[in-house]
């Protein structure tokens, strides 16, 4: 246990002394070893300059970055380059068009296998479709579709032409689509009629006919025909399988600027109107391509790639989208949810397409062992050779479990961190050579320059909490929020002089590794320290009895703040005072005193975005509505009540 000390930024609580060495036959043929540190210090511009080569350039860029005036970024100046065709033509020219470029699963269980010569003929296809409608270069086209590989080729199309696309989670409301329609003044829609979804069809037409006509902007829409369900059919509606398969099939790419916008994505603040994050082309595809490459260790040749993400979210265009393709990678794309037809589903899958490289988030992770050990114990689970996690804090126990059970205790686990707006990841261990840490995502990758700082931007020592910055530019940068660059400075550029903050409360252990520690704006205020939720929900889930916890502070008369737990029991349990009282000792005991729950109510599922992230301002709302005496509240009605009416109310935000 460690000491809290007075005027600290950010208390360091939880101490870790796990550790795992990379195993020795994948170190030894790790595509990224230790040395790419070394050579990413020495000359920063020099290693991004050589990532870049991976790519085909048309032109070559005459400059590496141009930061004449920050927080303005150019990467590769004066190169030019196509997207799509680095992602599909170049395999194709190289001899890979039989290469399966993507084994899609659709829920029903039906299945596609695509090579990367279909994908390409389907690419260019829709590239002639989407000119012939009156796309040109520049102009936007929203994407609403489900997980099925039209999704991927739609963007890659767009990409093609230099059109800039902006895929609208297929999860959204009216609202929520007709909003980012509008602010990006998209010209075409790309959506289906549906897609299947925990054992049943999800329309999504409906919510694109509603919208439309709130968008002026919007002259066509492309319908992918999936489910087949009865959809309304309007004069701007065309069906995919129309224009695409009456396309011609030849398509040229012409190449454009590196710093040619290739996709706005929206992420939304919890109560501002969302930020159209805004990626280019060439600095963006060169740091998917290589994180891609060092973090999952991708051998093109052999690997299987599952990201279990929705193409809607960033980690789905870095990770299933452009990086993988840019790479040549093989992967599997799974249509539904985890549960559907059966929690193994996943599991499942994993043997029959003997995936090799797992990348899911810390909310699938928790469910599935709240779900229980036996049911991935039934699948052959041995072509996993790398595990990666994403999207939240990851707790040392989920972590361990996601070791242990799934990776059979041979595998690597990657925790990496990054943001919409880093656009690739940044903050992770290397499989081949970084000793892992369970619960840290360890080190700014090589040419990234990671920080924890305190209240005056100054890095903490090891052992010390505060704020995690880049220091330095990067290439997968967003270069502004779309029509607003003063929001863009705002939001990234003014809490510290010179430094990119990212939200983030992070520490650095007594090694060094960097521990991310949630959202500053969920820290809890106790007594005078500053405490992260991530810390005691990480004490809490390494209880054995505990699945999952939520933390927030309370308003207390005495502490300023208290600290509210709701956990999820493991097997559904509802818990006594006996229990109560043991979890609150077992944090304290964790942690110190000072962390101990003042209240805990268990609860039998916990408010979440659509991209899993826990939603602790509506467990605030219920803490601060309780009164203080009522400790147990055991599958309490009321709170979930309160918090299923909060959920209705915020139903249209993502994060
Ligand atoms: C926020 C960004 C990056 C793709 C998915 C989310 C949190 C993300 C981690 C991690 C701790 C993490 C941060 C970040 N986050 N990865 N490995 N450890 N926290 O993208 O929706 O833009 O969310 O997710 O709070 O700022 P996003």
């Amino acid at each position: 246990m460690n000491e809290t000390r007075p005027q600290e930024t950010l208390a360091n609580l939880l101490s870790e002394t796990r550790q795992f060495e990379p195993p020795a036959d994948l170190a030894a043929a790790a595509n990224v070893k230790a040395d790419a540190y070394d050579e990413a210090k020495a000359d920063r511009l020099a290693f991004w300059a050589k990532q870049a080569g991976r790519l085909d350039w048309d032109t070559p860029w005459d400059r590496v970055l141009d930061w004449d005036n920050p927080p303005f970024a150019k990467w590769f100046v004066g190169g030019k380059l196509n997207v799509a065709h680095n992602c599909l033509d170049r395999h194709v020219e190289a001899g890979n068009g039989d290469r399966v470029a993507i084994h899609w699963e659709g829920e029903p269980g039906d299945t596609r296998t695509i090579t990367y010569a279909q994908m390409l003929t389907q690419v260019k296809k829709a590239a002639n479709a989407l000119t012939e409608l009156g796309v040109r270069a520049g102009d936007r086209v929203a994407i609403y579709m489900p997980m099925i590989p039209e999704t991927a080729m739609a963007m890659l199309a767009c990409a093609r032409i230099g059109a800039t696309h902006s895929v609208v989670f297929g999860g959204f409301s009216v609202d929520a689509l007709s909003g980012r329609i509008n602010d990006a003044q998209a010209k075409v829609v790309i959506t289906a009629d549906g897609g299947y979804r925990r054992g049943k069809p999800n329309a999504l037409k409906p919510t694109v006919d509603d919208s439309v006509p709130l968008c002026p902007s919007v002259e066509k829409v492309i319908v992918v025909r999936r489910t087949g369900q009865d959809i309304a059919w309007g004069d701007k509606d065309v069906w995919w399988h129309d224009v695409v398969d009456a396309a011609d099939k030849e398509h040229e790419a012409q190449p454009f600027d590196a710093e040619h916008p290739l996709y706005i994505l929206y992420t939304s603040g919890t109560t501002a109107k969302p930020k159209g994050i805004l990626h280019t082309s060439g600095g963006y595809l060169t740091q998917v391509a290589y994180t891609h490459q060092a973090v999952f260790d991708l051998k093109p040749e052999s690997d299987v790639f599952w990201c279990g993400a929705d193409i809607g979210w960033v980690t789905g265009h870095s990770y299933i989208v452009y990086g993988p393709l840019a790479n040549g990678a093989t992967q599997l794309m799974y249509e539904g949810t985890p549960d559907t037809p059966h929690k193994g589903r996943y599991w499942e899958l994993i043997d029959k397409y003997k995936v090799t490289i797992l990348y899911t988030a810390p909310t699938a992770i928790r469910t599935f062992m709240r779900w229980g050990d036996d049911i991935p114990a039934k699948f052959d689970l041995s072509s996993l050779r790398i595990l990666g996690s994403v999207g939240e804090p990851i707790n040392p126990e989920a972590w361990m479990w996601y070791r242990e059970h799934i990776g059979h205790n041979k595998t690597p686990v990657v925790d990496t961190w990054w943001q919409t707006e880093t656009g690739a990841i940044m903050v992770s261990p290397l499989p081949g050579v970084t000793s892992t840490t369970p619960g840290s995502a360890q080190h700014g990758l090589p040419g990234i320059d990671a920080d924890v700082v305190d209240d005056q931007g100054n890095s903490v020592p090891n052992g010390g909490g505060g704020y995690l910055v880049l220091r330095e530019p990067w290439p997968s940068m967003l270069r502004t929020v779309w029509g607003d660059d003063q929001r863009y400075i705002d939001t990234y550029w003014s809490r510290f002089a010179g430094m990119y903050f990212a939200g983030d409360g992070a520490k650095r252990d007594d090694d060094g590794n960097i521990w991310l520690l949630g959202r500053v704006d969920d820290v809890m205020l106790v007594s005078g320290h500053n405490i992260s939720t991530t810390e005691v929900e990480s004490a809490l889930v390494s209880h054995p009895a505990v699945a999952e916890a939520a933390v927030v502070g309370a308003t207390d008369p005495v502490t300023g703040q208290a600290i509210v737990a709701f956990p999820i029991l493991r097997g559904g349990a509802e818990g006594d005072e006996n229990l109560l009282a043991e979890l609150r000792e077992h944090v304290g005991k964790t942690l110190g005193a000072i962390a101990k729950p003042r209240q805990i109510m268990v609860v039998p599922e916990l408010p979440k975005t659509r991209s899993g992230k826990i939603m602790r301002r509506l467990l605030r709302d219920v803490a601060e509505n309780r009164s203080l005496g009522d400790v147990t509240t055991l599958q309490d009605s009321a709170v979930m009540q309160l918090i299923s009416e909060g959920m209705a109310n915020t139903k249209n935000q993502d994060d």
